[in-house]
């Protein structure tokens, strides 16, 4: 198709795991729009026009690669994108703020306010802005404003979060809970909002498009998150009890969730929620709800927050305490890195809190994961937790990275699950045992192992939120 004959032209700024999968299901879905994915970074550009796309979602490659060269397209030519598209996406990062007004709570909408500047200085006509990222409540006030002062085009601001989860991004943005649109209630904001409408109804059936103010759809996607995340540390805050008592957090998780009104997601006790969005938003939250004067309301969310932050701490404790009060050069085969499985992020991944405790305590780790490189791992480990060669002397020593569950249990005194992988649920445990030192400790950060299996192996085995072996 040549470019004119397109109905409609959409530049994404931000090729990252959301713009990425978000417009190639676009560009599969509108096969008569033209979609292009624009980033200031080279190295993300020519990934996603290889045949190595920079980050592993399942059905992701064979989707990119149906409709990339059709109508998706991975460019860095960002000005002239900007200037040919209808409507531009910003899809770019938000992290939370590291220094400055509300740093380690606030958002950093820098890269979003760099977008809103760069769209009004190459634009040669009015636009519909959609805001992808995640952005504290209001931040269309300031794309309007930077817009309003630096073009004489018209432009309409909207609010479009995304839903999807890591994993699950392919399947969720094929088939959403909802979509949901907020824009100004002004006749052109009204238009604005239904051209949207209409790219989305394309595949998403009508009664799942929800459409709301500017405000309300912005509000939305923090408080989605901080609820989702708040079912996670309400879930880990019973298994401390559920270790104390032999109740067992998974029953309990059956129980409840079979009453419609609690509803069965989302209770999975872990060691810990990651990723990179829950505890950003949150305190995001936690930030807004204080500088509107809400401290009941800050404190509330906050203490989300705090109860995975002990989850991790409690998790890593009780490796320690078990292994009779000392991990100082002992081997640990750690199972799993990302924050979740089925992708290879490690953003906020709880791995690296609990890996930081053991690393603390001198514990040599032992690492596999089957998507996580050493590269990766060290980076996250600098990021989020400043932990680096120059603080922490011998890491490169004290963190060994593994190809496989074999390799990374050999010779080990405990094995340490920390992500779901599917692979973790079924490995030959009998091999590992046989393999490691005695005796052999398992601790289970996300229940996903056959217990009464490994305890007749020989395992001493610990499972959050499980009756505990009477051996400790
Ligand atoms: P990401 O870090 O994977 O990707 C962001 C991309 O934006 C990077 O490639 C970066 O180079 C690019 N970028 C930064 N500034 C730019 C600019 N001025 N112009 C062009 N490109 C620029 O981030 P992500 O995980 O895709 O998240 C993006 C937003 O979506 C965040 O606000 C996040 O909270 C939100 N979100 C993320 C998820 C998720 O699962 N990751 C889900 C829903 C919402
Ligand atoms: C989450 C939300 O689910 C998405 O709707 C949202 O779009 C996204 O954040 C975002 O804004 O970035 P994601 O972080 O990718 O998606 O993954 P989740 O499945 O929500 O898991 C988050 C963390 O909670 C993971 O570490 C996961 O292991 C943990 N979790 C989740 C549990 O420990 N127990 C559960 O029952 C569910």
């Amino acid at each position: 198709m040549s470019s004119e004959q397109y109905s409609l032209k959409i530049c994404c700024m931000g090729a990252g795991y959301v713009g990425g999968p978000t417009m190639a299901v676009i560009a599969a879905k509108c096969p008569h729009i033209k979609v292009t994915v624009v980033d200031i970074s080279v190295k993300q550009i020519a990934a996603w026009n290889s045949s190595s796309l920079p980050i592993y979602e399942p059905g992701l490659q064979e989707l990119v690669e149906s409709v990339r060269g059709k109508n998706l397209f991975f460019s860095t030519e960002v000005d002239a994108t900007i200037a040919e598209a209808d409507i531009v996406f910003v899809s770019v990062n938000t992290p939370t703020k590291t220094a400055g007004i509300g740093k380690g709570f606030a958002s950093n909408i820098k890269n979003v306010e760099l977008c809103a500047r760069k769209i009004a200085e190459v634009s040669t006509a009015g636009k519909i802005i959609v805001e992808k990222s995640t952005v504290p409540v209001r931040t269309a006030d300031s794309i309007k404003r930077v817009l309003k002062s630096a073009s004489p085009y018209e432009f309409q601001v909207l609010s479009n979060p995304e839903f999807l989860a890591e994993g699950t991004a392919v399947n969720d943005l094929l088939f959403p809970s909802r979509v949901l649109i907020g824009g100004e209630q002004t006749p052109g904001g009204l238009k604005a909002i239904d051209t949207l409408v209409q790219v989305y109804a394309n595949w998403v059936a009508a009664p799942q498009i929800i459409t709301t103010n500017l405000w309300s759809s912005e509000l939305s996607k923090l408080v989605a998150n901080a609820m989702l995340a708040q079912r996670v540390s309400s879930i880990n805050s019973i298994t401390a009890l559920c270790e104390r008592t032999d109740a067992d957090v998974d029953e309990i998780a059956r129980a409840i969730g079979a009453d419609p009104r609690i509803g069965s997601k989302f209770l999975k006790a872990s060691v810990g929620y990651g990723g990179s969005c829950f505890q950003k938003d949150i305190l995001n939250l936690v930030y807004i709800c204080e500088s509107f004067g809400l401290k009941e309301c800050a404190d509330y969310w906050n203490q989300v927050v705090l109860m995975n932050e002990y989850q991790k701490k409690r998790f890593a404790m009780n490796m320690v305490k078990t292994m009779f009060n000392t991990v100082t050069s002992k081997k640990i085969a750690i199972f799993g890195f990302a924050f979740k499985k089925d992708t290879g992020d490690t953003r906020e991944t709880a791995a690296a809190f609990v890996m930081k405790d053991l690393l603390d305590e001198q514990a040599i780790l032992h690492v596999y994961d089957p998507q996580v490189t050493r590269e990766q791992m060290m980076l996250e480990f600098q990021y989020t937790l400043n932990v680096t060669e120059e603080t922490t002397p011998g890491l490169n020593r004290l963190i060994i990275t593994c190809d496989s569950v074999l390799e990374a249990a050999r010779g080990a005194h405990a094995i340490a699950v920390m992500t779901e992988w599917d692979e973790f649920t079924s490995c030959d445990y009998k091999a590992l045992y046989d393999i490691m030192e005695k005796p052999a400790f398992f601790f289970d950060g996300r229940n996903v192992a056959p217990h009464a299996q490994l305890r007749e192996i020989g395992f001493e085995v610990y499972a959050i939120g499980k009756p505990q072996d009477k051996l400790f």
